[in-house]
């Protein structure tokens, strides 16, 4: 497995295993504690969590099936998770809003720890920005978070540059990687200056929802259709699956990504192993892009 080094004590593998949809797929605790163990055996050795995930309740299943269970599995994987988002209801609140309040960011790391069973987290990413944010407070949190050996590493994900450049400007950390939806669904962070602001930073990106949620697979739409067409017969080229083609895609380019499964299958999982060692030519890669956007580029 790539590994892709983000700082000096963090390396993640360039597949990562996402959690977004445990809570969802009903897998029982000895179903998930023998995914990840899979996962571990295939070099996926990096987790993304949140504390919203399954609405406030997969980082718990996850501690409960596995570390708690096996808890001299915490050395072998890096733990992601992130703070600052508040789904409704849960301070008796009507709306979701994103908070990085120093609080905020404390309490949620606190309880992230808790849930998942460890003492510290590898990587903590602020997880949308918050527009009423005073990025000098975020930046105390997230300092703070180090301080206390609670994240080792820190980050943001859907950020803007801009954004990103404001929060650092506050920062006497680096923020080490900017966690994106980036797909053959979604071709616009190639192009508005996230990954040009990643190579100006020198850092490495994280894509979420790399199979665009599954639409890829499913969706009857126009754009999919003609991404499918695309995708099959370059995966028929080099005899392998269209989602290995499809990871292949973000795993060529030099920014380094890595990308983060959804699926709760290992077969699946192991297709986005297979695709780090899958090389597609530059038409291939824009065949692709055409067919995702619909048109050439001029
Ligand atoms: N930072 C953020 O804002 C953010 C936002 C969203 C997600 N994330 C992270 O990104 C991770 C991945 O997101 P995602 O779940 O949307 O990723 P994804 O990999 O794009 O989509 C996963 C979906 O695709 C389906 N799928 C996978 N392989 C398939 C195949 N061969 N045929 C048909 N369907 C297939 C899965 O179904 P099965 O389960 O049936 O295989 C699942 O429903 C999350 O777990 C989370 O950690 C972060």
């Amino acid at each position: 497995m790539k590994k892709i080094k983000l700082s000096e004590n963090l390396e993640l593998s360039q597949v990562v295993m996402g959690c977004m949809r445990i809570a969802d797929s009903n897998l029982t605790e000895n179903e998930l504690l023998d995914l990840v163990e899979k996962c571990l055996d295939m070099g996926v050795t990096s987790i993304d969590h949140a504390p919203v995930y399954g609405g406030y309740t997969c980082e718990k299943i996850f501690g409960d099936a596995v570390l708690r269970k096996r808890p001299e599995l915490r050395d072998k994987m890096q733990l992601i998770t992130k703070a600052g988002i508040v789904c409704p209801g849960h301070y008796g609140n009507k709306t979701i809003y994103y908070k990085s309040t120093k609080e905020e960011i404390l309490k949620e790391m606190d309880e992230s720890l808790e849930k998942l069973g460890t003492d510290h987290v590898d990587l903590l990413l602020i997880h949308r920005p918050d527009p009423l944010a005073d990025p000098a407070e975020t930046a105390d949190a997230l300092e703070t978070v180090v301080k206390q050996g609670k994240a080792l590493n820190v980050g943001v994900s859907n950020f803007l540059p801009s954004q990103m450049t404001m929060l650092q400007s506050y920062l006497n950390i680096p923020l080490v990687t900017n966690q994106m939806e980036l797909s053959v669904k979604n071709t616009e962070n190639f192009f508005n200056g996230v990954v040009d602001d990643a190579f100006t930073r020198r850092i490495p990106l994280m894509a979420w929802s790399p199979l665009g949620g599954g639409d890829v697979f499913k969706s009857t739409d126009e754009k999919f259709v003609r991404l499918r067409t695309v995708l099959t017969a370059i995966a028929e080229e080099h005899k392998t699956t269209i989602d290995a083609v499809i990871y292949a895609w973000l795993f060529v380019h030099p920014v380094r990504i890595a990308a983060i499964t959804g699926t709760m299958n290992a077969d699946r999982i192991q297709k986005a192993v297979d695709a780090t060692e899958l090389e597609l030519s530059y038409d291939e890669w824009y065949q692709i892009l055409e067919a995702s956007r619909g048109y050439a580029v001029p």
